[in-house]
């Protein structure tokens, strides 16, 4: 019998993939992808019947509140989501592995190029809820955190990524105002998928950043997607983040991935190089290739 690995937020996007490519990257697991139709991650009795039923042997936690938007809007629900259920799980878990989703928006976004040992300051509600869960998942030596960076990917709803907030805006006939002074260094889901699957197999711990080797403003990462998404190529709309309205935006959340990239059998790649390299006719562009 194989060991089960759970993997909460199954039906989000970095959950769809994991559970994609376990045959292919984990086939020592019984990987079961949990959804919220299996469990409500906050009901803490029915979290702690489905453990006692399956008793899993690693967890890789993808399920959260991950919209910064959804966050303020709802910072109770965002708590118990990305804190509490986070801080229930890890708990559960003391035994085992588990590897929690953290996200660059833990930093304020003033310096760029970000390691594991700079200094966190979340400007928003959604970055201090992961601060303050990263916290508590990294006080058990047997846990990971990985800081993720802005991921693409397709998923079933349509509606997950910013590659499809992209296409979305654009079918809909929206505005594309992309900021030429905001970056990121954005990555693959399918390179997020095979780098876990990695670190679960090497049973490394402790806390790692994932993202792209590129820091791409946001206009430099809608015209490399344009070489893949033609449709966006004439509504790309240049702006400034210093002189947008709205709430603060963390201008450099660019991360520097050296540690994890030594753990790793295969280079992590840059997000323009992926999609100028990719020559995949037929099946998703953001999968990690077959050969
Ligand atoms: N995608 C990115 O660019 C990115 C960047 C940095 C960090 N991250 C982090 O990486 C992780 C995975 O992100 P993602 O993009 O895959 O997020 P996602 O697409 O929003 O998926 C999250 C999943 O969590 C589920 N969920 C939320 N509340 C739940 C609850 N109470 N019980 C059970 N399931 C619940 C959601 O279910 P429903 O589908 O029913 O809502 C959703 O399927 C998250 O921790 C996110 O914060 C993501």
């Amino acid at each position: 019998m194989k060991p089960v690995a759970w993997i909460t937020g199954a039906g989000g996007l970095v959950g769809s993939y994991l559970v994609r490519t376990a045959s292919r990257w984990a086939p020592a697991w019984d990987v079961r992808g949990l959804t919220r139709q299996d469990v409500d991650l906050t009901d803490e009795a029915a979290v702690r019947r489905l453990w006692q039923e399956h008793q899993p042997a690693a967890v890789i936690h993808c399920a959260a509140i991950s919209r910064p938007a959804v966050c303020e809007q709802n910072p109770e629900l965002a708590r118990q989501v990305n804190v509490e259920a986070t801080t229930h799980l890890a708990l559960l878990a003391s035994e085992v592995p588990l590897l929690f989703f953290s996200s660059d928006q833990v930093f304020d976004g003033r310096q760029g190029r970000y390691v594991e040992t700079d200094r966190i300051n979340p400007i928003n509600r959604y970055g201090e809820t992961k601060a303050v869960a990263e916290e508590f998942v990294l006080s058990n030596p047997r846990h990971t955190v990985i800081r993720l960076a802005l991921t693409a990917g397709t998923s079933a709803t349509g509606d997950r990524s910013f590659v499809e907030d992209m296409r979305r805006s654009v079918a809909a006939n929206l505005g594309l105002i992309l900021f030429t002074d905001e970056f990121r260094s954005p990555v693959p889901a399918g390179v997020v998928a095979r780098a876990v699957w990695e670190l679960i197999a090497q049973k490394h711990s402790g806390l790692y950043h994932l993202g792209g080797t590129e820091r791409l403003s946001r206009m430099e990462i809608g015209e490399a997607l344009a070489t893949w998404y033609p449709e966006l190529a004439s509504r790309l709309q240049p702006g400034l983040v210093a002189a947008y309205p709205g709430p603060p935006r963390p201008p450099d959340l660019s991360m520097r991935c050296e540690k994890l990239q030594r753990l790793l059998p295969f280079p992590i790649p840059g997000f323009r190089s992926w999609l100028m390299n990719r020559t995949t006719v037929g099946i998703d562009v953001w999968d990690y290739p077959l050969t």
